[in-house]
């Protein structure tokens, strides 16, 4: 099959997170860091009953984004599914709207998720997880990729999963080196990431645990993978494909340290134009900057005395403030 996917080998892509990135995160990231290669929707869970209309579909991917071409090229939807849920009519929807690219999630280790035999827990089921793949694949025209975790208990069937996902038409596997069972525990095994690069012929992408430019570096060398993901070291240095593309040379401490309080006000500068251009209310701006102060000020000093002055701002221009006195 020719290669569709909407991006090159060796991209940098910036993973699905519930609760982070909705729309207005994406734009803003994106604008700020362009270094990332694609973005992602968190998933959208395909209903057991009744079915969706064409607005929840497009206001989960952000209206905005469907506007804008070229964003739209770089933003993967992800969906959610499980044997009981109305995946075809969902899917037919979803291709129906153009979009360019739909993965599938079957890393969700939710227990909730897990108890509808949804995300992560159809690892465990083939038979009912290659009739879904079908489903998928007969409804969508374009680019069909799924995410997965190296198993549910344990990695026993892992091969057999490369071979479904080879037989059914799927066109590219992110692999986060984890069970489900293990959820965030350990280190993710990229021993698992290389044996799919050398099993299967599809376009294999490394994630988990990758942090920083050192863990891009050693993810495609040690596992041969096409592209990168990260997702928690994305979220706390958003900058991180920047670094990797634009500064290798120079990344020693003190560079970093003047660097980094500059990419903090880009990335503030660029999510509060996203909000406000939403028309989000100046608090909850503030508890947006709040909760994601915990990520970006997480190492920031030892102790995490500025990381803790930010999370107490009691007001916007407190923070806003705080942020100024960073850069002077
Ligand atoms: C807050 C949060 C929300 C997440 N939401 C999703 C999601 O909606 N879809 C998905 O496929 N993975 C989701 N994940 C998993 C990540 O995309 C990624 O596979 C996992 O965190 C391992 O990568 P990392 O070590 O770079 O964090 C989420 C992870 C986090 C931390």
């Amino acid at each position: 099959m020719e290669n569709r996917l909407p991006f090159k080998p060796g991209s940098l892509l910036f993973a699905p997170m519930e609760g982070v990135t909705e729309e207005s995160y994406r734009i803003a990231v994106s604008r700020a860091f362009p270094e990332w290669d694609l973005f992602a929707t968190d998933f959208l869970r395909v209903p057991s009953q009744g079915l969706y209309k064409t607005q929840k579909i497009l206001s989960h991917f952000g209206e905005s984004v469907y506007q804008n071409e070229s964003l739209k090229k770089k933003t993967t939807f992800q969906i959610l599914t499980s044997e009981r849920a109305n995946t075809i009519q969902t899917v037919q929807l979803i291709d129906a709207l153009g979009f360019e690219h739909l993965d599938l999630n079957l890393g969700c280790p939710s227990k909730k998720v897990n108890a509808h035999k949804g995300g992560a827990y159809l690892l465990s089921d083939l038979p009912v997880l290659r009739k879904i793949l079908k489903d998928v694949r007969s409804n969508f025209s374009k680019c069909f990729t799924v995410k997965i975790r190296i198993g549910y208990r344990d990695t026993n069937n892992f091969e057999d999963l490369l071979k479904l996902f080879e037989d059914e038409g799927v066109e590219a596997i992110t692999i986060h080196g984890r069970t489900r069972d293990q959820l965030y525990r350990g280190l993710a095994d990229w021993s698992y990431i290389k044996k799919a690069v050398e099993l299967s012929n599809l376009p294999i992408i490394g994630n988990g645990d990758v942090w920083n430019t050192d863990d891009i570096t050693r993810m495609f060398k040690e596992t041969g993978c096409h592209s990168v993901m990260a997702a928690r070291g994305a979220l706390k240095t958003p900058w991180l494909a920047t670094l990797y593309r634009d500064y290798q040379d120079e990344l020693n401490e003190a560079f970093l340290m003047i660097e980094r309080k500059k990419f903090v006000e880009i990335y503030f500068y660029e999510l509060e134009k996203e909000y406000r251009r939403e028309g989000k209310k100046t608090e909850n701006i503030l508890k947006r900057f709040k909760a994601l102060s915990r990520y970006i000020f997480d190492d920031f000093d030892e102790d995490g005395v500025l990381r803790d002055s930010f999370l107490r701002s009691r007001s916007y221009n407190e923070f806003s403030d705080k942020l100024g006195s960073l850069f002077s």
